[in-house]
């Protein structure tokens, strides 16, 4: 079930879990000549809330969570992380869309990191990333390294890291794109469960369209290259059924084959 929007029976949203505000934001890359890939990108993600983004492949998400996570500096327009520019860096915990795990490390290795990065103890660490693990259905797997691991696999152990940073606000791409349809379905249930009990700011990169009017209270849509919002869809206000349809005539109305 989704969470409800204002219905008084949630917690507030956690101090770390700061808004995400994009205003008119640029960027072209490449040379020779550079290439627009954000054409004027204006969102509202906002605090302890799922906002999703849907868009076509090569639209320009993933540069644009590298934008917000302050990887790259957009050559024009403001971005802003619960209302700070400068240090954006720290705040956030960005899942990227591959290979997020560190080939050095055993899979609890890397989870652990997570919680580690938290504040965790050494000893406490290492106990919630074993439940975490478990809880993506890794057991069993923990002294593997990435290497030996399947793409999906690795993709769960990415987020149960990442759902262990502690920090509030979690831009995650793409993080079921690998995982088979029963498999994503638990992973959508552990994200759920997660965000229900802890209410962080979450961006969700997605190109299904079910997935995102099933987890994000808001659904952002994403024309194509250079990325515009075309529009913003309330999944609470259209329903299931109606925010996908939505979506879709959104996307076959800014020209994307849909
Ligand atoms: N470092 C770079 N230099 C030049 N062009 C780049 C660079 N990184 C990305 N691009 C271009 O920017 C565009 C957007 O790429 P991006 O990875 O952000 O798309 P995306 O929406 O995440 O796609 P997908 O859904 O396939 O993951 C693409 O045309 C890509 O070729
Ligand atoms: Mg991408």
């Amino acid at each position: 079930m989704r969470r409800g929007r204002n219905d008084g029976t949630l917690p507030s949203a956690p101090a770390g879990a700061s808004s995400i505000n994009l205003c008119d934001v640029h960027l072209a890359l490449g040379d020779d000549p550079p290439a627009p890939v954000l054409g004027g990108v204006d969102l509202l993600a906002p605090a302890g809330e799922v906002t999703a983004i849907v868009g076509p492949s090569g639209c320009g998400k993933s540069t644009l969570l590298d934008v917000i996570a302050g990887l790259r500096e957009p050559d024009h327009g403001q971005v802003l992380v619960g209302g700070h520019h400068a240090d954006r860096i720290g705040r956030v915990a960005l899942m990227p869309q591959r290979d997020a795990l560190m080939p050095w490390r055993t899979l609890l290795a890397n989870v652990e990191a997570g919680a580690r990065l938290a504040g965790d103890a050494p000893d406490v660490a290492r106990a919630r990333a074993r439940v975490a693990l478990q809880q993506a259905g890794l057991a069993g797997f923990e002294h593997h390294y990435p290497h030996a691991l399947s793409g999906g696999m690795r993709q769960r152990g990415a987020l149960a890291r990442t759902l262990l940073s502690g920090r509030g606000t979690w831009l995650l791409d793409e993080p079921f794109g690998a995982l088979d349809a029963l498999t994503r379905s638990e992973m959508h249930g552990v994200l759920k469960e997660t965000c229900a009990r802890h209410r962080p700011t979450v961006l969700l990169v997605t190109h299904d369209i079910a997935e995102a009017v099933l987890l994000a209270e808001t659904v952002l849509v994403a024309g194509p290259s250079p990325m515009r919002i075309v529009d913003v869809i309330d999944t609470h206000a259209e329903g299931d059924a109606g925010g996908r349809e939505r979506a879709l005539e959104s996307l076959r109305a800014a020209g994307v084959a849909a």
